[in-house]
């Protein structure tokens, strides 16, 4: 089948990725690239990939068919009203602008436009998380009493960013959040958090070290989300299930091999678009789960400020 023209809007530090895994797919092409930078559009023309300063023109050239939106999480919504009052479908990087109202107008406009709005927790195209889901829902771990999900970085951000970014439980932990609704098929609700007094990764107002959170999960089990800023061993993630019948583990991002988890996990994503965007169904996120996964992290924040 012809591979799937695809136009990118930002190619900064997530876009360049979504580019690298792109280039590994024989179903989809990112043909067309929408990015302010002058010298990043001077760089990708170099390699063969037409630019735009907007993507009006972008759009207007008529040469794509579907839109992957990469840019800074405020400028979401205003990009896929955009893009789906010109009735293309979009793949837009989570969270899906930076609190559940927005991701809520997003999810109204790509229904006004009747246009498919897909999010991306790409979580869920991780073939391990994949399998521990199947394990939990199938009930060969039998019930599930905690449900553990973790995200160390290495090294924290630049305070800036901390200080924007709304602290770890919004910018990481939407992920975690997702995570554990996709693989339990339940609600979190009755959070509990507790943060870190250490100062190592630099005292910024609002956005600890480390943030531990508890919650109920609706099949009566316990869900734990942990989040810090600091791991010595390198950027991870895992997953931890203790059920009645079992205990597993999914180690699925972990140092030296987290890069490549991450680039296969991104074309599985992109994919899975090409095949909704031409009619499919989708595994993957959706703007409704976005809303959800910011409601959680903005109730947390809440119990967090108290
Ligand atoms: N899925 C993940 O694990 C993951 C990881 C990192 C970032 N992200 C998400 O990716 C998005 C981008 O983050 P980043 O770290 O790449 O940011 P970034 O600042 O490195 O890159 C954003 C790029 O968008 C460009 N840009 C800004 N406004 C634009 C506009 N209106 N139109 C077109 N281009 C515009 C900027 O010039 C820049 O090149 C965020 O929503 C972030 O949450 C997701």
């Amino acid at each position: 089948m012809r591979e799937f023209r695809l136009g990118l809007i930002g190619a900064g530090r997530m876009g360049q990725v979504h580019l690298r895994a792109a280039s590994e797919s024989l179903l989809v092409e990112v043909t067309a690239v929408v990015e302010p930078v002058a010298a990043t559009r001077l760089a990708l023309e170099r390699s063969g990939i037409k630019t735009y300063e907007t993507a009006d023109e972008m759009i207007d050239a008529g040469e794509i068919e579907g839109v992957l939106i990469a840019t800074p999480s405020k400028t979401h919504v205003e990009n896929i009203r955009n893009i789906a009052a010109r009735g293309l479908p979009i793949l837009c990087e989570k969270p899906c602008g930076v609190t559940a109202e927005e991701a809520r107008k997003a999810a109204e406009a790509a229904e006004q436009f009747k246009v498919h709005l897909q999010i991306g927790y790409w979580r869920r195209f991780v073939p391990e998380l994949e399998k521990l889901r199947q394990n939990i829902r199938s009930g060969l771990l039998g019930e599930p009493y905690l449900i553990s999900c973790f995200q160390w970085d290495e090294t924290p951000p630049a305070a800036s960013f901390r200080a924007t970014g709304g602290g770890a439980l919004i910018d990481m932990g939407v992920h975690e959040f997702d995570q554990l609704r996709w693989l339990t098929g339940q609600e979190p609700s009755n959070f509990r958090v507790a943060a870190s007094k250490t100062t190592f990764a630099g005292k910024v107002e609002g956005d600890p070290d480390a943030v531990q959170l508890l919650c109920d999960l609706s099949g009566g089990g316990v869900g734990l989300v942990s989040l810090g800023r600091r791991f010595p061993p390198g950027d991870a993630c895992w997953a931890q299930v203790f059920g009645t019948s079992g205990f597993e583990e999914a180690r699925f991002f972990w140092p030296p091999n987290g890069e490549a988890v991450f680039l296969t996990a991104l074309r599985s994503q992109l994919e899975d678009f090409v095949q909704a965007a031409r009619g499919g169904v989708s595994q993957g996120a959706t703007a409704q789960d976005a809303v959800t996964a910011l409601a959680i992290a903005e109730a947390a924040t809440e119990v967090l400020s108290v």
